[in-house]
């Protein structure tokens, strides 16, 4: 779906009143949910008493209670319970070739068995690693590995600072780039500013320029603006819009970022942490043809194995982390690089390559986009709609993360419209269908016809409790 119909489709979702499941079907739901994951309750009950909200994961969907996993196995998962569900979540992205991909597993277990974890000190697999990533990333010359996307992203904006001598840097609103200080701001939804920002000083912000996606006027001011204020660093970016694409962003936008920064002599950072080795084997800089100067990569470069982190780019530009002390960016980690993460980064980029996973996920979430639109199609009364960028998949139901800040009922409309995408989900979930926010869907190479007839079925099914209008 082309960038202008997504925003009509969104407006004329936007327009409408959501559309809640009634209570007492809902109730009849919850209930079924909750019988069929008691282990899972019993877990969360326990660990509410030593862990800050009974789960780690405060990111992901939790309601009514975070579901224990049990394995996986290809595009499929199982809770403690043994329920097992047709898996889009992915680990949130990191997995393409599908859980437990037994030639990577046997590569790590061999590792570990016959190497041990980690010293402290190099490995070939560093240098395998980096490879791999330059053979395929067209801006990509060098690469300094972290933990996680949100140390990488750090680090990428400490690089920018330090080769450009500036100060700022541009983020774009409703954007994540981990959870660190500077960053933490108009996250998920643009000009929400530091509404998620609760422990942070507002001093952490001082540098932080926050331009709304699409808003080329703002944008070009920005730069302007604060040439005189220390001058733009650095421009963080989501290439397929923020939150992986939750809102897209015109044509223009990312070759409008590049002329600008091309301009004001400001590093144009590719956050590719979702879409490096997703959209494509070369990242959203191969398909989109917009090389940036710096490029974050995270979760997927281990394929869902630990401390999978990486800023990468120009040579001129990624020198500034070497040299004496003092003279360099201080950025690294004990466990950084170690040779767990980079075996996995070698051996999962290697046979994503081999086994064409990227194309063959794109091509399931293009057959699937298809599918759903024409089942919602069924049902014209509710707007909904899917659409994706390759194996990246959005679904609207309610466009919660679209609502207008500025609206006097904003807050109130965005807690409203994302109850009701909520609780379609925990009707998906007590059926077997796992997917991130209640809107995304990542698809893996082994994602098949039985998993697309599966959650068509599901979903026709959720559609039936809606009433008619
Ligand atoms: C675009 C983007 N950047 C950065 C991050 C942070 O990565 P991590 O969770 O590894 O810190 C994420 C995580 O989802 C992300 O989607």
């Amino acid at each position: 779906m082309e960038y202008a119909e997504i925003m009509k489709r969104k407006d004329e979702l936007l327009a409408r009143a959501p559309r809640p499941i009634p209570k007492d079907k809902l109730e009849t739901e919850h209930k079924l949910y909750a019988a069929r994951c008691r282990k899972s309750i019993e877990i969360f009950e326990k660990a509410k008493g030593i862990i800050p909200g009974g789960v780690q994961h405060n990111l992901s969907q939790n309601k009514p209670f975070p579901l224990a996993m049990d394995r996986a196995k290809g595009y499929k998962i199982w809770d403690v319970d043994g329920n097992e569900y047709l898996d889009y979540l992915l680990c949130g992205a990191p997995i393409i070739l599908g859980h437990g991909y037994e030639p990577l597993d046997e590569k790590i277990i061999d590792l570990i068995r016959h190497k041990g974890p980690a010293t402290g000190l190099t490995s070939e697999y560093e240098l395998l690693a980096a490879e791999a990533i330059i053979k395929n990333m067209p801006g990509v010359e060098m690469v300094r590995f972290l933990q996680s996307g949100t140390e990488a992203d750090m680090a990428a904006l400490r690089i920018a600072r330090a080769y450009t001598g500036k100060l700022k840097i541009i983020k774009i609103g409703g954007s994540y780039h981990g959870w660190s200080d500077q960053m933490v701001y108009s996250v998920h939804i643009p000009q929400t500013y530091n509404l998620e920002a609760k422990g942070v000083p507002g001093e952490c912000f001082a540098h932080t320029v926050d331009v709304s996606p699409n808003d080329f006027e703002g944008l070009e001011k920005a730069f302007k603006d604060h040439q005189d204020k220390g001058g733009v660093a650095g421009v963080m970016v989501e290439p397929i819009g923020g939150e992986s694409g939750a809102h897209p962003v015109h044509p223009d936008w990312n070759k409008t970022i590049r002329r600008l920064c091309d301009q004001y002599e400001a590093l144009m950072i590719f956050d590719e942490v979702v879409t490096g080795f997703r959209l494509d084997m070369g990242g959203a800089q191969k398909y989109y043809n917009i090389i940036p100067d710096l490029t974050v990569l995270g979760k997927i470069i281990t394929h869902g194995y630990p401390s999978s982190g990486a800023v990468a780019g120009k040579k001129d530009i990624m020198k500034v982390c070497a040299g004496s002390i003092g003279e360099k960016v201080f950025v690294g980690g004990t466990l950084a690089a170690n040779p767990i993460s980079m075996a996995a980064c070698y051996y999962a980029l290697k046979y994503m390559e081999e086994n064409k996973a990227v194309e063959k996920a794109a091509a399931y979430a293009d057959k699937l986009t298809g599918a759903l639109n024409d089942l919602f199609a069924t049902r014209p009364d509710l707007g909904f709609f899917v659409y994706n960028f390759g194996a990246i998949m959005h679904y609207m139901t309610t466009a919660f993360f679209s609502v207008d800040v500025k609206a006097p009922d904003a807050l109130v409309q965005i807690f409203a419209r994302k109850e009701v995408a909520d609780n379609y989900q925990i009707v998906t979930m007590a059926h077997g269908l796992c997917t991130l926010a209640g809107t995304r869907m990542y698809a893996c190479m082994q994602h098949d016809d039985e998993a697309l007839k599966k959650t068509l079925s599901i979903w026709e099914y959720v559609l039936s409790l809606i009433p008619g209008e």
